[in-house]
C-alpha cells in the first residue's frame, strides 16, 4: 500500500455553518467554499494524489431554496469559466458524476467544454458529483444490467462486482482509498456507496471553508498510520 492515497473523495460540509458563524448569506460560505476547492486541489498536486472526487451538489441539494440552488449553479458555471485555463496550465483533466442532465443548460454547456478541453491532461483527475446520488447511480446501473437480462444477452449469474463497476458513472476510475468528510458530521450522505467499500474515513470538525494545508495534511498522516487489510488477517 502506498504511504500516498490514489484516490481522495471529498463531502464538502459546512458552508453553511461557515457563513453563519460570521453573520453572512450562505451563498458567501459557498463561494468561499469554491476558494477551498482550488486550495484542495493544489495540495493534491503538490502530494502526488492522482484522483479527486468532490461532492458538489447531491440529488437531495434541489431541495434547497431557490435562492441557494441558483447561487451554487452560478458558482459552478463561474468556477469552469475561471478555472479551466488553469486546469489545462496544470494538467488537470476534469471528469463529471452524476444526473447532469439536470443541471441548468449554461452549466452542463460549460461543464462539457471545461470536460472535452482538458480531456487529453494526464495529471491529476478532478471529479466533481453534480446532481449526484449514490442509490440513484446503482438504480441506473441495475436497470442497465435488468435489459441486457431482459434481451437475453446476460444470464443472471454472469453478474460481477466488476460488471457493477461498470454500469456506475465512475466505470474506468478506481476507487477512493481515503474519504474526508468536513463539519464533523459521521455521515456518507448517499455519497460513492459501492465505491468506497475499502476506503478509509477521515472525519474532521473544521468545516470546508476553513479546510486547508494543516487538515489536509493530519488527513494524509492518518491515512499513512492506518493499515488497510481489506478484511483478512
Ligand atoms: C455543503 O455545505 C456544501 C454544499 C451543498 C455545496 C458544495 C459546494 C461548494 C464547496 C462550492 C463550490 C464548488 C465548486 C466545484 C465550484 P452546506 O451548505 O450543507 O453547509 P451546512 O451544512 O453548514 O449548512
Amino acid at each position: 500500500m502506498s504511504a500516498i492515497p490514489q484516490h481522495i473523495a471529498i463531502i464538502m460540509d459546512g458552508n453553511g455553518r461557515w457563513a453563519k458563524q460570521k453573520g453572512i448569506l450562505r451563498a458567501k460560505g459557498h463561494e468561499e467554499g469554491g476558494q477551498t476547492v482550488q486550495r484542495t486541489l493544489d495540495l493534491c498536486l503538490e502530494h502526488g494524489v492522482k484522483w479527486l472526487t468532490l461532492y458538489a451538489f447531491s440529488t437531495e441539494n434541489w431541495g434547497r431554496s431557490k435562492l441557494e440552488v441558483n447561487a451554487l449553479m452560478h458558482l459552478l458555471d463561474k468556477y469552469l469559466k475561471e478555472r479551466t485555463p488553469e486546469m489545462m496550465e496544470k494538467n488537470v483533466r476534469l471528469h463529471a458524476i452524476g444526473e447532469l442532465h439536470m443541471l441548468p443548460d449554461n452549466c452542463r454547456e460549460q461543464l462539457q467544454a471545461s470536460i472535452d478541453a482538458t480531456k487529453e491532461n494526464t495529471g491529476l483527475n478532478l471529479v466533481l458529483a453534480l446532481s449526484y446520488g449514490s442509490r440513484q447511480e446503482i438504480t441506473a446501473a441495475m436497470r442497465n444490467l435488468a435489459e441486457q437480462v431482459q434481451s437475453g444477452t446476460l444470464a443472471p449469474q454472469d453478474i460481477t462486482p466488476e460488471m457493477i463497476s461498470d454500469n456506475l458513472y465512475t466505470a474506468g476510475m478506481p476507487d477512493p482509498d481515503l474519504l474526508i468528510r468536513t463539519s464533523g458530521e459521521m455521515r456518507i450522505s448517499n455519497y460513492l456507496l459501492w465505491q468506497i467499500s475499502y476506503a478509509e474515513l477521515y472525519v474532521t470538525d473544521v468545516l470546508w471553508p476553513d479546510f486547508g494545508r494543516e487538515e489536509f495534511e493530519a488527513a494524509l498522516a492518518e491515512y499513512a498510520r492506518r493499515e488497510r487489510r481489506y478484511g483478512k488477517r
